[in-house]
């Protein structure tokens, strides 16, 4: 990859200020730097050392930059992407605007990155759906996938800078006596788990519930039926998941955390003599999809159980869309 010129709109949210972080963590080669939000208000970002003013999204010329990672809302996907598409950008999408358009690519560099193709516009997949395709499809291939089930632990940082605040505040109000009042969510978070992390939807299942099945079998490019039961948790950084999967061929415990331990961006954690697991602290900062708790089902021989954390501002959201331009290092 040669000296890039790069955008990053919503450079002032939480995934956003992540992006900046792994850029500079993984030395791409970047010339300009063009930080976007609602507006600019008098903010700046800091970059590799600089401060640069943040700019309004608003009557940006795209033909200043190669390359711009979307991370602010639908709407703003919506609304901005064909503009930069139109003048030759190649767009990491990480809002769900784009993600089941049949015309947009849903990439996860460790599964489908020939998915691309010369496609302009890119869609990165939900941050719960990144780190369980990662773990699961090392499995897949060797040994097919009959179905899956998955329960959620997420943390509040899924839901942007405000939800961070709401955690901490209600935290410090309810551990001081008073009695918080709910703001982010519907009810209380500190000190709660919420069963839903979404509006209800079809089949009264969320819709961060439909996006681990339907991204999921869009990234597999396979119909594998895929339920999912997503929980907020009162965790800051670090999505968890405890992942039941049927298999199409009989395996062996020994050879699933021999194929996890070389799987790209996986680290098997798993010592249960040791207590030793995956935890959201343990996945906060770093990039890799840490899997534990790996074990049979103990009624059904082809039914895995695994224990998936990550964290979903890194791997299951700036991570992932910064390795899907590395994965294009030709096209730049
Ligand atoms: N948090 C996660 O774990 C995660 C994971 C995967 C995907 N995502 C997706 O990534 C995107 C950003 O999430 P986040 O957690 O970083 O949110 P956030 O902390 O609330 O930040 C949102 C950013 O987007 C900007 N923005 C919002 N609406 C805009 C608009 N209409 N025009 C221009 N800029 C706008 C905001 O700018 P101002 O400061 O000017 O308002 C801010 O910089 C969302 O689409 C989210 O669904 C998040």
């Amino acid at each position: 990859m040669k000296n890039i010129r790069v955008a990053i709109l919503g450079a002032t949210g939480l995934v956003g200020q992540k992006i900046l972080e792994v850029l500079v963590d993984r030395a791409t080669p970047i010339t300009d730097l063009v930080p976007l939000a609602t507006d600019g208000q008098g903010r700046q970002i800091t970059f590799g050392g600089r401060t640069i003013p943040v700019e309004p999204v608003e009557g940006m010329d795209w033909n200043r930059v190669d390359i711009a990672f979307f991370a602010a809302s639908n709407d703003a996907s919506a609304r901005y992407a064909p503009l930069a598409t139109k003048a030759g950008v190649t767009v990491v999408d990480k809002s769900s605007f784009f993600r089941m358009d049949p015309e947009v690519p849903l990439v996860v560099p460790e599964v489908n990155p020939s998915s691309i193709g010369d496609s302009l516009l890119i869609a990165s997949p939900n941050c719960s759906t990144i780190q369980m395709v990662v773990a699961l499809n090392p499995i897949r291939l060797r040994y097919g996938l009959r179905k899956v089930l998955v329960s959620t632990y997420q943390a509040v940082s899924g839901t942007g800078r405000e939800a961070m605040a709401t955690l901490r505040r209600e935290s410090e109000e309810y551990l001081a006596g008073s009695q918080p009042e709910p703001s982010t969510y519907p009810s209380l978070i500190g000190f709660n788990v919420l069963p839903f992390c979404d509006r209800f939807g079809e089949m009264d299942y969320t819709g961060e519930e439909w996006k681990l099945t339907r991204e999921t079998q869009k990234i597999f490019s396979q119909a594998i039926p895929v339920s999912a039961t997503a929980v907020r948790v009162p965790v800051f950084v670090g999505h968890a998941e405890a992942v039941y999967v049927e298999t199409e061929q009989p395996f062996e415990v020994s050879d699933i955390r021999a194929l996890l331990s070389n799987a790209p961006s996986v680290k098997v954690v798993d010592d249960p003599a040791q207590g030793v697991v995956p935890t959201p602290l343990a996945s906060a900062d770093q990039d890799l999809v840490l899997v534990g708790r790996i074990r049979q089902d103990p009624f059904e021989p082809r039914g895995l159980h695994l224990f998936v954390v990550a964290d979903n501002l890194r791997k299951g959201a700036a991570t992932n869309a910064v390795q899907i331009i590395e994965s294009l290092n030709s096209r730049f």
